[in-house]
C-alpha cells in the first residue's frame, strides 16, 4: 500500500486516532464543516502529537544502542512529559533540562509553583531527572547544558541521545508524514475532501511532518500552521529546516524548497504559554458545547485562530476543514487557575 521507505519506527502510539465532525459548533458558525483528528487520544498520560514523532526517534536511539535519553523544552514541555514516560515503559533514563518560565506581569502563573503541576508532575512521577534554569540562562546555553547532561551519563558508562525541543528535526519529521496514509484512509471513510489542515506550531516539526507528507503522497490539501510563539518568519524557517534536514538524512527525492509552509501568526497573543482572555472563552465554549478539551499554550491557541478565520470567511467555498488536535491536557490543568469555570 505504501512505498516510501520509512525508518525504524517503535509502535508506541494508539492509532489510528479518530477524525470526528464538531456539527454543533460548525452550524453555530455557519462555515465549513468542522472535523478534529483526535491525536489527544494517541495515549493516555502520553496523549498528544509528540508521540508520533518519539516513535522515530526512540527507534533511532535504541538503534543507536543508547540507554539515556536527553531533551529539553518549557517547564509544562508536553513534549517532555512524552519522553519521561516513553522512557520509563522502553527502560531508559530520562534526563529533562527545563526552563523556568518567570513570571507574567509580576504575577505568578502557576508555571513556576514549587508544587509540581500538571506536566511537572508527570515528569518526576515517571522518575525523570530533571534540572530546571532560568530563562536566560536556558536561551543562551542551551546547547553546552546538552553537552554537559551527555559527558555526564557518558562518565557513568551511559550513552545519551539527545532529542531537541519538541522531537523537531530530521527523525521527528517522519512522525506527521506517517499521519498522511492515516488522514487519507479517515476522509474517504467519511467521504470528505478537505481543502485545509489547521494545526498549532510551536516547535514547527508537526507543520514540517504534514507538510513533506501531503507534498510526498500527494495529497490535495493545504496545511496551515497557527504560530503559538514567535512569528511567521521564524517558523517557515524552522519548518523548511526541519524539512530540509529529513530530505537529506534520508534522501527523499523531494525539493524541500518546492514545499509551501503556510503558518499564521496573529494568534500568538502575550507571548509562548500565556494566553489571553478570547482562548480561555473558546475553551470553556467548547467544553460545554462538544466536550473537547482544549488547553491555553497550543491548541486553545490554534482553534480560536481558525474560529476567527472562518468568522473572516478565510474558508468560504470549502465544505469541510480539519483542525488537528494536538493534546496538552496536562498544560490546561497547570493553568486552571485562569479558567475561572462557573461553578454552580
Ligand atoms: C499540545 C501541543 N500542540 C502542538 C504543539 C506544537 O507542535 P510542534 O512542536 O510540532 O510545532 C505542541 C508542542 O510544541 C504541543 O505540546
Amino acid at each position: 500500500m505504501d512505498s516510501i521507505a520509512y525508518p525504524p519506527r517503535l509502535s508506541l502510539a494508539r492509532l489510528s486516532t479518530p477524525l470526528q465532525p464538531l456539527d454543533r459548533l460548525s452550524e453555530q458558525l455557519g462555515g465549513p464543516r468542522i472535523w478534529v483528528k483526535r491525536d489527544d487520544l494517541t495515549d493516555c498520560a502520553v496523549s498528544g502529537n509528540k508521540i508520533r514523532k518519539l516513535e522515530f526517534s526512540l527507534a533511532r536511539a535504541l538503534e543507536q544502542g543508547c540507554d539515556t535519553l536527553i531533551t529539553c523544552g518549557g517547564l509544562q514541555s508536553n513534549h517532555c512529559r512524552a519522553t519521561a514516560l516513553l522512557g520509563a515503559q522502553l527502560g531508559l533514563k530520562v534526563h529533562l533540562i527545563l526552563r523556568n518560565e518567570g513570571t507574567v506581569d509580576g504575577v505568578a502563573n502557576n508555571l513556576d509553583a514549587a508544587i509540581p503541576e500538571g506536566n511537572l508532575f508527570l515528569d518526576y512521577l515517571a522518575g525523570a531527572n530533571v534540572s530546571r534554569y532560568d530563562k536566560k540562562e536556558f536561551q543562551r546555553n542551551l546547547p553546552a547544558l546538552f553537552e554537559h547532561w551527555t559527558q555526564y551519563y557518558q562518565a557513568q558508562g551511559n550513552k545519551a541521545y539527545s532529542i531537541p525541543t519538541g522531537a523537531s528535526d530530521g527523525t521527528g519529521v517522519w512522525g506527521y508524514v506517517h499521519c498522511i496514509p492515516e488522514l487519507t484512509t479517515d476522509f474517504e471513510a467519511a467521504g470528505i475532501k478537505p481543502q485545509t489542515i489547521i494545526h498549532a506550531t510551536g516547535s514547527g516539526g508537526t507543520q514540517a511532518g504534514l507538510s513533506a507528507g501531503v507534498a510526498l503522497y500527494n495529497f490535495d490539501a493545504t496545511v496551515l500552521g497557527i504560530a503559538v510563539c514567535d512569528n511567521a518568519d521564524y517558523f517557515q524557517n524552522k519548518v523548511r529546516a526541519d524539512i530540509i534536514a529529513w530530505q537529506s538524512l534520508y534522501s527523499i527525492p523531494l525539493d524541500p524548497q518546492a514545499i509551501p509552509v503556510h503558518v499564521d501568526d496573529r494568534f500568538v497573543g502575550p507571548g509562548y504559554a500565556q494566553a489571553d482572555e478570547a482562548v480561555f472563552t473558546v475553551i470553556r465554549e467548547l467544553a460545554a458545547l462538544e466536550g473537547l478539551i482544549l488547553d491555553p499554550v497550543y491548541t486553545g491557541k490554534a482553534f480560536h485562530g481558525m474560529i476567527e478565520k472562518i468568522r473572516q470567511g478565510e474558508f468560504a467555498g470549502q465544505s469541510d476543514i480539519v483542525f488537528v488536535h494536538t493534546g496538552g491536557i496536562f498544560g490546561l490543568l497547570a493553568q486552571r487557575d485562569f479558567l475561572k469555570p462557573q461553578v454552580s
